[in-house]
């Protein structure tokens, strides 16, 4: 069993897939982990991020490791743990840059299938759906309007010690759609067959049941 949950920066993606997969028993993948934390290495060595190829060999020869963590997956990059700094707003305002890239696309796409080649996942992201695995059992589009996900998003920074204020994370997640959704290679789009689930006036709790719904019938399909 494979589910795909796509949408818009801070939708609620990461909470939502988190619990849907304890529920189902399934692992969960948090593919912009992989993006930061290709971000988070060509900041740390000067790499150019207009230079697609640059970034592409960087993305092909980092060890990208994630492992299961609250309220965010662990992540560690040749070994060193920066879990924390792939959420810092230096990483945040440059990832939609960097993931632009068609090599490092490539890169990361290979890694998350690799990763969910055996078992059951629970994967969230941008192109999941459209590219990743297009033939996941369970496509959703999670959305929400951006002033209640810059409000939701501003909490979870806050609370994780990070100092923003409310204008420019609304600003940065803007800012990220536009570019996620105008790239050239595999935008954030809804696939065709991803059913739209709006956040603006549900909690988390209601959206993993409305999925866990939509897990259900696919099950009692097959
Ligand atoms: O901030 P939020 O949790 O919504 O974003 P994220 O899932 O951590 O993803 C960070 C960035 O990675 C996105 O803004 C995209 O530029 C990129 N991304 C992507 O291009 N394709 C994916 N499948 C996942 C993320």
């Amino acid at each position: 069993m494979i589910v795909a949950i796509d949408g818009p920066a801070a939708a609620g993606k990461s909470t939502v897939a988190r619990q849907v997969a304890v529920r189902i028993g399934a692992t969960y993948l948090d593919s912009g982990a992989i993006y930061r934390a290709v971000t988070w290495a060509a900041l740390a060595r000067g790499v150019d991020l207009d230079d697609p190829r640059a970034c592409g060999d960087l993305a092909e020869t980092l060890e990208i490791r994630l492992a299961p963590g609250d309220p965010h997956v662990l992540v560690s990059v040749d070994g060193r743990e920066v879990t924390r700094e792939v959420r810092a707003s230096d990483v945040s305002e440059a990832v939609s840059r960097v993931a632009a890239h068609t090599p490092v696309r490539r890169a990361v796409t290979e890694l998350s299938r690799k990763m969910m080649a055996r078992g059951d996942w629970v994967c969230d992201g941008r192109d999941v759906g459209t590219v990743i695995v297009p033939n996941a059992d369970v496509k959703v589009f999670l959305t929400a309007d951006p002033a209640r996900r810059a409000e939701r998003r501003l909490r979870d920074l806050e609370a994780s010690g990070h100092d923003h204020d409310l204008q420019r994370v609304l600003d940065d997640i803007v800012r990220r759609d536009h570019l996620d959704s105008t790239r050239a290679d595999s935008p954030l789009t809804r696939a065709a067959d991803a059913v739209v689930v709006d956040s603006s006036t549900r909690d988390a709790d209601e959206v993993v049941e409305v999925i866990l719904e939509l897990v259900r019938t696919r099950v009692e399909a097959v």
